[in-house]
């Protein structure tokens, strides 16, 4: 049994220090790139609040491709360039969307969602995959989160 859970009340820098380090040891030793993504995915849902998604698309023959997550079943393809993941994984830059319906071309796959954070994840120079939340509330992320992430993104680049 695995006991990794967020201390209440804790500054970001703290719960995303945390989130790092449990994702890290959530997947050390394992090979499996769906065993670490399908894990990693239920931490994001247990340590982050107020979100309705959390979890991977995966770069496969040059679109990507839903990978494990926690939320509600989500379109599986998504083209480069389309919405705020396929941006995020054509530019190589996180996407941080304070508002998804003031986001030219964004993706509804939730309709409960209200802001979105998407973060490339990068394996020797090329997107490997993204990850992706997605929240109810508007503005729900800032670059504290965005930051969190990309650390989450470069722990994770060898092991998914
Ligand atoms: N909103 C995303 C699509 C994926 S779902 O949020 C899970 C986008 O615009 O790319």
């Amino acid at each position: 049994m695995y006991d990794f859970a967020p201390v209440p009340g804790q500054p970001k820098s703290v719960l995303y220090a945390d989130l790092v380090d449990a994702a890290s040891a959530i997947t050390l030793d394992e090979a499996d790139a769906v065993a670490n993504m399908a894990n990693v995915a239920a931490l994001l849902g247990q340590f982050l609040p107020d979100l309705n998604w959390a979890g991977f698309y995966r770069m496969i023959g040059g679109e990507l491709v839903l990978g494990p997550f926690v939320g509600k079943p989500a379109c599986i393809r998504i083209a480069l360039g389309q919405g705020v993941c396929g941006t995020a994984a054509a530019s190589g830059d996180t996407q941080l969307v304070p508002d998804v319906h003031a986001f030219p071309g964004h993706i509804a796959c939730d309709a409960d969602s209200r802001s979105e954070l998407v973060v490339p994840v990068v394996r020797d120079g090329a997107v490997i995959a993204v990850i992706d939340l997605d929240s109810p509330l508007p503005a729900r992320f800032d670059t504290e989160d965005a930051s969190g992430i990309e650390a989450l993104a470069l722990a994770l680049a060898e092991r998914i």
